[in-house]
């Protein structure tokens, strides 16, 4: 989660037995870390695996140039897991699969999951519209009924953060499920507390999703500063991300403002910037908890499910 995953929440994920992944922009940009550094930091917190996601959108040169670094870094420090999102993931495919790897590929309908197999991932993570991030258009039902026949596992991302709907959502028929929002409120996710508060504060109906960060529609808490951000892009901005070029050059500019804003709002102490990411799932988190806990909590009503998960 950019700006949200710092290495002591990845690794206190991945040490519980989920998979904590590493989002690459806010290892460095936020948290202050080199790449190699950080994945050290994690290292030094736990040995089990931790994944990468590599956002393979087509973006700058240079952008990309750096992603592609990244990818080289953490499959020679061992990672072997990969969540791509927004974008082609072949090349990244290619370089997980020659060295043993696996990707999963973020989609929001069939029609993406059919273009990311076709480049070779091994699992789809079904984006849905509950999600925090870029949210889907589709519920978590009939997203999984239009992925459920391609043979690969698909996990649900959008709308879990209580055991029982954990527990639920494994019943459904989904293989598990990527969390987000629920993990931002632990200790040991780095945000401010103003942030964790607003989540806790926050319900179902204080989502709504803006064009105005990214240039497309992001989850966020309805706050003051969304309300005077606005929620749809403006004229100008809908001509430029309407052609193939011009679109490039937008999210490229949406990109390098973003970074900072939501970067800016996630460590600030005061609460004045208050531009928050965060999924429904809010409705489910009433309290700050380790994100062990979480996890347990959940491996637990799984085993309710499904009793031979592990
Ligand atoms: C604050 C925040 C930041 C996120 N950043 C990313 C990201 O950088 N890359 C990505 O692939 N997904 C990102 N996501 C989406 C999550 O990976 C996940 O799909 C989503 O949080 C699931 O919905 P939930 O928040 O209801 O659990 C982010 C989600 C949140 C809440």
């Amino acid at each position: 989660m950019y700006p949200c995953s710092n290495p002591e929440l990845v690794a206190a994920v991945s040490e519980a037995g989920g998979m904590g992944i590493v989002q690459p922009i806010a290892l460095t940009h936020v948290h202050g870390y080199r790449f190699r550094e950080g994945l050290a930091r994690i290292r030094a917190l736990t040995s089990r695996p931790v994944g990468l996601n590599a956002l393979v959108e087509a973006s700058s040169r240079i952008y990309h140039k750096r992603m592609e670094r990244w990818v080289e870094e953490a499959l020679e420090e061992g990672i072997r897991f990969f969540v791509t999102s927004l974008g082609k993931p072949g090349w990244v495919v290619e370089r997980a699969r020659a060295a043993g790897g696996v990707v999963y590929h973020d989609v929001t309908e069939r029609k993406w999951a059919l273009k990311a197999l076709d480049a070779g991932v091994q699992g789809l993570i079904a984006v849905n519209r509950r999600a925090g991030g870029h949210a889907g258009s589709k519920g978590a039902r009939e997203l999984l009924d239009e992925l459920a026949d391609l043979g690969v596992p698909v996990l649900c991302a959008g709308g879990v953060a209580t055991p029982e709907e954990f527990a639920g959502t494994l019943a459904l028929g989904y293989a598990g499920v990527q969390m987000g929002t629920r993990f931002i409120a632990t200790p040991e996710c780095r945000v401010g507390a103003p942030y964790k508060q607003a989540i806790l504060d926050a319900g179902e109906d204080d989502i709504v999703l803006t064009e105005r960060i990214t240039g497309v529609p992001l989850a966020v808490i309805d706050t003051p500063c969304v309300q005077r951000l606005g929620t749809h892009a403006g004229p100008l901005a809908r001509w430029m991300l309407g052609g193939r070029r011009r679109k490039r050059l937008m999210r490229t500019l949406y990109a390098l403002r973003s970074i900072r804003r939501l970067r800016d709002a996630s460590l600030d102490e005061v609460g004045t910037t208050g531009c928050w990411q965060a999924g429904r799932s809010v409705a489910g988190i009433q309290d700050i908890l380790p994100a062990a806990d979480i996890v347990r909590r959940c491996a637990d009503a799984a085993r309710l499910v499904a009793p031979d998960s592990p």
